[in-house]
């Protein structure tokens, strides 16, 4: 909406072109006793809301109209009559997907609501243009401090000096006897100094964030809760997902980059305590489209260290592993292969009549690294996405397959790492997914806010994981994991 909307011409050049467009009602209302629908379409892309009509041909209209619902249509751009602050409208042809809302039901009111009020709906509030706004903004700012990194002591030192010389400056410019243009350009040249000095200043604030830690264990070792900074048990996050997913289904493609934190009794080679995660969230993606997403992601950034750092790679090429280069090349280059689970096994019950696994082959197994590494160092020797796994072995969050068995979800296995990408499709429709739960032996209500993602307008989507240190562990031939990160936290090690 935002491409549409932020053109110079408002959209109107876009007039007869045939789109398919995804989002939240923001406001809806029928008109021409039920001839017809108007509603404001939000993707949370900007603010600005598309109008988008729909006649009572095309869909039932009652369905469409209540704040919070998702649609997912097929409509023409046109031009709305004379008159209309719009430049463009969205006349549909064919509603391709919709996640109704008990109007009577949905928590936010459509009156202007405080941030105080919303922060009991923290999953909602994506869908307000506050937060929107606040996220986009917060996205670009972030960039900006990458970019231009937090500057040293010295850069600041330097800039003070340059302002303070500002009156020196100008007076010895005046005796002697400079024209006055010099002058006032010598002088805009000290003012802009001034600017940047501030404006370094302020980065610098920024870029030294502070850390909140929860929870002083006691000369005992127990921590007390009682006492506990959050007055509750408070725990690190495993995955950032089924919270962003929160903000895809308001915000349409979103990702979220950080620490996560498994206590998994995993000494090897390829697993930390503490990692940090890259988590892309789409909004009307399917397995397919999440595939597609991290294959081409994972080139990406295959080619990128090729293009941009080829330099470094040189360097690990002639010290650590010398194929590490060829290896980038062959993914940027290779189009993986794709096998479900069921294949998968197959393939390795057939080699494994011939060689000894550690690990038993029978469907149903975690695929160890012993056979991952089989699949994309021997069998196929590029990698490989394994896609479909048996759903007793998945997360409750992961999309059912009409087999019952298995459930959408799929991992892409590279040569030397084994699995550098885990994902899914996620359960959008409520009642398999609340049914998931207590198959699961969850308890419903931690999920309360996760199944209300999915009884107020839910969408189709999908998303995935990619452990950032195994990336670099796979880029540069590293052989252990630890070595990787700044400071590792694995079993018996956490605390530097
Ligand atoms: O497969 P995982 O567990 O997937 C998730 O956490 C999903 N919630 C992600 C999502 O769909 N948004 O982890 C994703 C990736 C793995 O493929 C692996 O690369 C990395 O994170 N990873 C680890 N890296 C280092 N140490 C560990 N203990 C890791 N566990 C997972
Ligand atoms: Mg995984």
């Amino acid at each position: 909406i935002h491409s549409i909307l932020s053109r110079p011409d408002g959209g109107a050049g876009l007039a007869g072109q045939v789109v398919k467009i995804g989002g939240w009602v923001k406001t809806g209302r029928e008109q021409g006793k039920g001839a017809f629908a108007f509603l404001e379409l939000n993707d949370g892309s900007c603010p600005a809301n598309l109008q988008v009509i729909v006649e009572s041909g095309v869909h039932k209209l009652g369905d469409l109209v209540p704040t919070g619902t998702s649609v997912y249509v097929e409509g023409e751009l046109k031009k709305p009559p004379e008159g209309t602050k719009q430049k463009i409208e969205l006349k549909v042809l064919k509603v391709l997907d919709v996640g109704t809302v008990d109007a009577a039901k949905y928590p936010l009111p459509k009156t202007r609501l405080t941030l105080e009020f919303l922060r009991d709906f923290v999953h909602l509030r994506p869908r307000t243009n506050t937060v929107t706004t606040l996220i986009n903004e917060a996205e670009k700012l972030e960039k900006e401090l990458k970019e231009n990194p937090a500057p040293s002591e010295a850069d600041i030192v330097a800039a003070e000096l340059l302002v303070k010389e500002k009156g020196e400056a100008v007076a010895q410019l005046k005796s002697a006897k400079a024209s006055k243009e010099e002058i006032s350009a010598a002088v805009a040249v000290l003012t802009k100094a001034k600017e940047n000095l501030v404006k370094l200043q302020e980065r610098f604030r920024l870029g030294n964030r502070c850390k909140l830690s929860a929870g002083i264990p006691k000369k005992d070792g127990k921590i007390d809760y009682s006492e506990d900074f959050f007055a509750r048990q408070a725990f690190l996050t495993v995955s950032g997902q089924l919270q962003v997913e929160t903000f895809a289904c308001a915000l349409s493609s979103v990702y979220t980059f950080g620490p996560t934190f498994r206590a998994e009794q995993s000494h090897t080679s390829r697993h930390l305590a503490e990692f940090w995660m890259v988590e892309p969230e789409i909004a009307f993606a399917d397995l397919q489209d999440d595939m597609n997403c991290a294959e081409a992601y994972v080139k990406f950034l295959c080619q990128w260290l090729l293009d941009y750092s080829l330099a470094d790679m040189e360097f690990m090429a002639a010290h650590i592993d010398k194929t590490c280069i060829d290896r980038l090349k062959m993914v940027a280059s290779s189009n993986f292969y794709r096998i479900t689970y069921t294949e998968a096994i197959a393939i390795l019950e057939e080699v494994s009549k011939a060689r000894k696994f550690e690990n038993k082959v029978e469907w149903g197994i975690d695929l160890a690294s012993e056979h991952e590494r089989y699949l994309t160092e021997e069998k196929f020797k590029a990698p490989v996405i394994v896609y479909n796994y048996p759903k007793g072995i998945k997360a409750f969050y992961m999309k059912l397959n009409e087999d019952k068995k298995t459930v959408a979800a799929m991992d892409v296995l590279v040569p030397k790492v084994g699995e550098l990408v885990g994902g899914s499709q996620r359960e959008e429709n409520y009642e398999v997914l609340r049914a998931r739960i207590l198959e699961m032996n969850l308890p419903l209500e931690p999920y309360e806010w996760y199944l209300d993602l999915r009884r107020y307008g839910t969408v189709k989507h999908s998303g995935f994981g990619l452990g950032f240190e195994r990336m670099i562990l796979f880029a540069t031939g590293i052989e252990n994991i630890r070595d990787v990160i700044p400071f590792p936290r694995y079993p018996g090690r956490a605390d530097l």
